[in-house]
């Protein structure tokens, strides 16, 4: 289950695994595409089958309890189970910091914390009854370094951060690997217009995909408990 895989880097990462579907030992998964705009979710969907991956796709708002209730509720009656989640649904608002709204921090902690939260939590009660599962979460290098126009971003990373951390206590105890994924700057429709002289400074959304898929192949015996991934040139400034 791949939350965020209509865009950027869900996308890539659902392309990955749908790459990887049949090549792999033992590895023919039904991918589930998670966003709100059914068209993306369609149209990464076909792309991932044309791999031969078997993909359902699920149009929900994380932020909403009852949707992500839904989405585990559908899911487990389809298929049975989960074997794999990524956490990566996740919104920035980008201002100074005089200029942030009561809306931007209610949109920003809604998805980023409260909605990757309660799907964190449903989703762990099954790995944890079955004593197998691998959880990722795509937090950001924004989740222990300060940038000045990202001050709610931070404020959201740091905490999905706390969680991972939490999660980790749990986790170990029923064989479950929880990996974090922190990029630096990645070009995806997340930035908007971007010029060319910065985009060049960015890494792509395959960078981050590829190193994740491979921490999901590693040996069960082995988690891969973070992947920092930087472009080569160092973080943008601020
Ligand atoms: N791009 C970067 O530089 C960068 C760096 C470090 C970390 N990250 C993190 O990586 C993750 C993906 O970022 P991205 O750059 O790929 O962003 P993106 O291009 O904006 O894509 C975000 C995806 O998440 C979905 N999404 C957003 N809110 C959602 C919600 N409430 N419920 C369900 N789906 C939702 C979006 O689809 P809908 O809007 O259709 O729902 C979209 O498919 C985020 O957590 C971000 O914080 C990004």
């Amino acid at each position: 289950m791949i939350t965020g895989a209509g865009k950027g880097i869900g996308k890539a990462i659902a392309l990955d695994f749908a790459k990887m579907s049949g090549k792999q030992a033992e590895f023919d998964p039904v991918l589930i595409l998670v966003s709100r705009t059914l068209a993306d979710l369609e149209s990464v969907a076909a792309e991932c089958r044309s791999f031969g991956a078997a993909t359902d796709l699920f149009q929900a708002d994380i932020a909403d309890k009852a949707q992500t209730d839904r989405l585990v509720n559908s899911t487990l009656e389809r298929y049975g189970t989960i074997d794999c989640l990524v956490n990566n649904a996740g919104v920035g608002r980008f201002k100074p910091l005089a200029e942030l709204t009561e809306e931007d921090f209610d949109s920003t902690m809604s998805v980023n914390l409260k909605g990757t939260f309660f799907l964190t939590q449903r989703v762990f009660a099954i790995m944890e009854e079955k004593r197998s599962g691998h959880i990722f979460f795509i937090t950001s290098i924004a989740s222990e370094t300060a940038f000045k126009s990202s001050s709610l971003y931070c404020m959201s990373k740091f905490g999905q951060k706390g969680l991972v951390e939490a999660m980790r206590l749990y986790a170990k105890t029923c064989n479950v690997r929880i990996t974090n994924v922190m990029p630096g700057a990645v070009y995806t429709p997340m930035w908007g217009e971007v010029p060319d002289a910065m985009k060049s400074l960015m890494m792509m959304p395959e960078d981050v995909s590829l190193p994740l898929v491979n921490a999901y192949f590693m040996p069960q015996r082995t988690s891969v408990e973070e992947l920092v991934l930087r472009p080569v040139g160092g973080d943008l400034k601020e």
